[in-house]
């Protein structure tokens, strides 16, 4: 595809129509997820990387379910209904009969086969093509055939047939070469020999491997094409093989990090989604996972255990043992152990979020810190603020939710309730242990609490006999010279 010069037409079909019993899951088994896309969205994202001109996805158990997704993921691709799943070379069928314009190669590929590389599919495609072939299938030695269908080669090593296990001989049987269910078509070639399908076999469906005999009986060239990896061709038919294809996967992907330099620290232990992206001499610590669109800028630290899901961290930032969804941390700002960063949270350069911090809809602005124990929820926090540990943000009266404005160089004392809508201003101080419920103007300082009072002698009075009051009666008879020490 992108590898050739031709001006051939390539229309990839992704054949999704299949319920995928064995995954036992009320979501259709091309929708399941992976790293990031689903089963389904790594296949056309390869198809497109491969340069498809056009898409067509073949759909029917549960179709309005996959042609939301479709649409929502690949929105130019074109879903077709196979009502009935009478066999891949049914479904083939019914794709080009919605596109009766279809010229040039067509390729095949499986839903379910989520490790395709889009250079693997174009390599396909340009073997294919230079030979001019009625079709080319895909092929791997695997060490366990098992299910597969066989690659059948005649004695100078030219494709044969391909014969699927239920149907083929014990000797057939024996052969580790199987189809990979990728395939590249004359879509002429295609269009006719799909006419010709029986359902004469184990299974009573329309077999699209039977393409390659009948291709073959009329003297057009068919071909086999060795997948590079045979790791890529590994289907998904049950949840233990989706977890081997997602462990497989994040090795691809790790490896690939760090090759472009980024630091995984421990890559057994670390799940990073196709669609993150990752800068050199981001490190990255155990136990953590990167989801969906969260990047990593150049020497931030992340992990461990730390979840980011659409969460962006900037240069030289530090997130430790967080849970972060919707976030922005700013370059050399320091997060963690133990936060938990919610949508709209933004985070200024050199700003800190602490231990067992939640934020919410919250701004903190350069270098502003909340360092321990706070919930901060619909704030904007100013430059320079201080919030003392174990500040709430009293933000919803169970009604609705309202904002806090603290300024620039603020100074919250701990154990503040800060009750929403209120303003600190700049350069203001909030008393340790205030309710504040009305502004505190900049520069002042605002205090709600009682006035302490002391009760002299009360332990030895009320609590005789305890050692506190040992203690008390101890401190009495030695004076202040023994506190003191
Ligand atoms: C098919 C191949 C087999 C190959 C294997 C690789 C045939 C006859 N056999 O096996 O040689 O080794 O793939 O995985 O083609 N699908 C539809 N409509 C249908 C039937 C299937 O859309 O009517 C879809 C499924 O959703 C799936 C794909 O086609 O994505 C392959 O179907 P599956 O049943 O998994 O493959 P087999 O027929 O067992
Ligand atoms: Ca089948």
């Amino acid at each position: 595809m992108e590898y050739s010069v031709s001006q051939t037409s390539r229309t990839v079909v992704v054949l999704a129509a299949g319920e995928g019993k064995r995954m036992k899951s009320a979501t259709p088994k091309v929708l399941h997820p992976l790293l990031g896309r689903t089963l389904v969205g790594h296949v056309l994202a390869a198809a497109t990387a491969a340069g498809a001109d056009r898409t067509i996805v073949v759909v029917g158990h549960k179709a309005e379910q996959v042609e939301a997704h479709l649409a929502e993921i690949a929105p130019e691709a074109t879903a077709v209904l196979q009502a009935q799943q009478n066999g891949t070379g049914h479904a083939v069928r019914i794709a080009l009969e919605a596109a009766p314009d279809l010229s040039g190669t067509v390729v095949v590929l499986n839903g379910d086969v989520p490790l395709l590389r889009a250079e693997t599919v174009a390599s396909l495609v340009a073997a294919h093509e230079s030979q001019a072939r009625g079709a080319t299938v895909l092929a791997a030695e695997v060490p366990d055939p098992a299910g597969l269908g066989r690659i059948v080669r005649d004695a100078s090593g030219n494709l044969e047939r391909i014969v699927e296990e239920r149907d083929a001989s014990p000797r057939e049987r024996a052969i580790r070469e199987i189809n990979a269910g990728i395939y590249a078509f004359d879509a002429a070639a295609l269009r006719e020999a799909l006419g010709k399908l029986s359902t004469d076999n184990d299974q009573g469906e329309e077999y699209l491997t039977d393409v390659f005999g009948l291709l073959a009986s009329v003297g057009r060239a068919v071909g086999v094409f060795v997948a590079p990896d045979a790791e890529e061709t590994l289907g998904c038919n049950d949840r233990a093989e989706l977890a081997s294809l997602r462990a497989l996967l994040r090795d691809r992907v790790n490896t690939a990090w760090m090759r472009s330099g980024v630091s995984i620290l421990d890559p057994a232990t670390t799940w990073i989604d196709v669609t993150v992206s990752l800068e050199p001499d981001a490190v990255v610590d155990q136990n953590s996972q990167l989801v969906g669109s969260t990047s990593v800028a150049a020497g931030a630290v992340v992990g461990p255990d730390t979840t980011l899901i659409d969460t962006s961290v900037g240069a030289g930032a530090t997130v430790l043992r967080t849970h972060s969804i919707g976030a922005e941390v700013g370059p050399a700002a320091s997060v963690g152990p133990f936060s938990f960063l919610r949508p709209g949270t933004r985070l200024a350069r050199k700003s800190k979020v602490g231990g067992f911090v939640e934020t919410k809809n919250a701004e903190l602005g350069e270098g502003a810190k909340v360092p321990h124990l706070s919930y901060v929820g619909d704030a904007s926090i100013g430059a320079q603020a201080n919030i003392g540990a174990g500040t709430i943000f009293a933000n919803y009266d169970g009604v609705r939710k309202s904002r806090t404005t603290v300024g620039e160089a603020a100074f919250v004392g701990s154990d503040t309730v800060l009750i929403a809508p209120v303003e600190v201003g700049p350069g203001a101080y909030v008393a340790a242990g205030s309710a504040i419920a009305q502004e505190v103007p900049s520069g002042s300082l605002g205090v709600t609490r009682a006035e302490q009072r002391n009760v002299e002698g009360w332990t030895s009075r009320r609590r005789p006999g305890t050692v506190s009051a040992a203690a008390a009666e101890r401190f009495a008879a030695e004076g202040d010279g023994a506190a003191a020490e």
